[in-house]
């Protein structure tokens, strides 16, 4: 219990790292009451020392020299908050192996090599902390490794990226077109100046590949994560989706069955009824299932420069307590099954389908005979009155089937004369 004064120090003094340095110093009175000791920034690593030097009270804390914080035993905690894989991989990797306990928002380098980090933090008995990884500043690595360890956890979903929230409320309460929707969150400064990773989902699929981990004790990388974004939803798919009860997000989905591990992110019809579907603008949420605690839902700010430096700071507290109570490294990496991830084929849900059909007698007949031969069966069906000659728009939401069957049914459609243009597919949230 003799260390009073832990140093850290800060790899990277973006929105997240400032947040970090404002809410350590908001919390600097307070913090012996609480740990019984103080976290002082000794080092912040920066790339541009002059502009840095605004940000902070004392620049004297500045360095470019990652050698001068690996090589300070004073040092116990390294933040990083540089993202991306390299150096931050390397960074991480010779801070556990010298003894530093870390913490880090970085998703991207989580999700593909977190079975490498915590080996090493395990080898090493220190700490690697990812709370800011997932959904910034929602707590859910912690409950779910720790506060609802006692349950087997079936399914955890969640909207986990708030720029694709944003732009898919914007098209749902002023039915705007997808493009229009993407330049406001630019313009307001929701999207990035690429907002690549966001619109195509793979921000969400390293959340779940890190959700689905934690949740199901089973290693799944950004790999094993199917994907895709949401920049062919048009203003029409979500007007139909409310038509039939339901509103479209982009969800990370992972369930827990017992052919294996699903893991994806799609835009998919959820009922209007569901806690997700009021969780709007560039708010994120995580609804999880567990067998003892049955449904519950996070919900909160996802990113940002204070939300997120909440949940680090929060780990860092963590980690202060266990330097404090000489109990470092309580709890580690929880994969410790190998459960299989499963293909998108053999998954299973309802679809949304819109197509463009010959608007002649016989038609809907066909479709359901193609469905019929591939074990689909309809649950609800839209056709609009068209003027003659004109073709007709059908909107289709089946029942429940596996993925594979409804795509060689959907080719096969494709096929067929009568059927112009497949429009959308989607897939549906939940039972009829
Ligand atoms: N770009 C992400 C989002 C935040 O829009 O939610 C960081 O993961």
């Amino acid at each position: 219990m003799e260390k009073k004064v832990i140093n850290a120090a800060l790899l990277g003094l973006g929105t997240v790292g400032t947040g970090v340095y404002k809410v350590l110093k908001a919390q600097r009175e307070e913090m012996e009451a609480k740990l019984g000791g103080v976290v002082e920034i000794k080092k912040i690593m920066v790339r541009n020392l002059e502009k840095a030097a605004a940000r902070v009270e004392d620049p004297s804390v500045l360095t470019n020299n990652w050698e001068e914080i690996l090589n300070d035993p004073d040092i116990d905690i390294v933040i990083e908050l540089i993202g991306g894989i390299e150096p931050a991989r390397t960074y991480i990797l010779a801070a556990l192996e010298a003894g530093k306990h870390v913490v880090s928002a970085n998703k991207d380098l989580i999700a593909v090599h977190g079975r490498e980090l915590l080996d090493m933090a395990e080898i090493h008995h220190v700490d690697f902390l990812f709370e800011a990884a997932v959904a910034g500043g929602i707590p859910i690595i912690r409950p779910l490794k720790q506060c609802l360890a006692g349950n087997h956890m079936e399914e955890v979903m969640g909207i986990v990226n708030g720029t694709t929230n944003f732009i898919l409320t914007k098209m749902t309460q002023e039915g705007m077109e997808f493009k229009e929707a993407l330049a406001l969150a630019t313009e307001l400064g929701y999207a990035e100046a690429d907002p690549t990773a966001d619109i195509e989902g793979l921000d969400a699929g390293r959340k779940v590949a890190i959700l689905a981990s934690v949740a199901f004790n089973s290693r799944v990388v950004f790999d094993d994560v199917y994907i895709e974004g949401i920049t062919r939803i048009t203003a029409k798919d979500i007007a139909y989706a409310r038509e039939m009860g339901c509103d479209i997000k982009l969800i990370g989905m992972t369930k827990n069955t017992e052919a294996g591990i699903e893991a994806y992110v799609c835009p998919m019809l959820i009922p209007s009824s569901h806690p997700l579907a009021s969780v709007n603008d560039s708010y994120n949420a995580v609804f999880v299932r567990g067998d003892a605690v049955g449904n519950a839902m996070f919900f909160g700010r996802g990113a940002g420069e204070l939300p997120t430096a909440s949940a680090v700071v929060g780990d860092i507290f963590d980690i202060v307590r266990n330097i404090r109570a000489n109990c470092a490294a309580r709890i580690g990496c929880t994969c410790y099954k190998d459960v299989p991830v499963k293909k998108m084929a053999d998954t299973r849900n309802r679809y949304f389908m819109r197509l463009k059909v010959e608007d002649r007698c016989g038609v809907l007949a066909e479709l359901t005979a193609v469905f019929a031969k591939y074990q689909v069966s309809v649950a609800q069906i839209i056709q609009k009155e068209t003027k003659p000659g004109e073709e007709a728009e059908v909107v289709v939401i089946t029942e429940e089937v596996r993925e594979g069957d409804f795509r060689t049914a959907m080719e096969e459609l494709s096929g067929r004369q009568c059927v112009h243009k497949i429009s959308s597919m989607l897939r549906v949230y939940g039972q009829e």
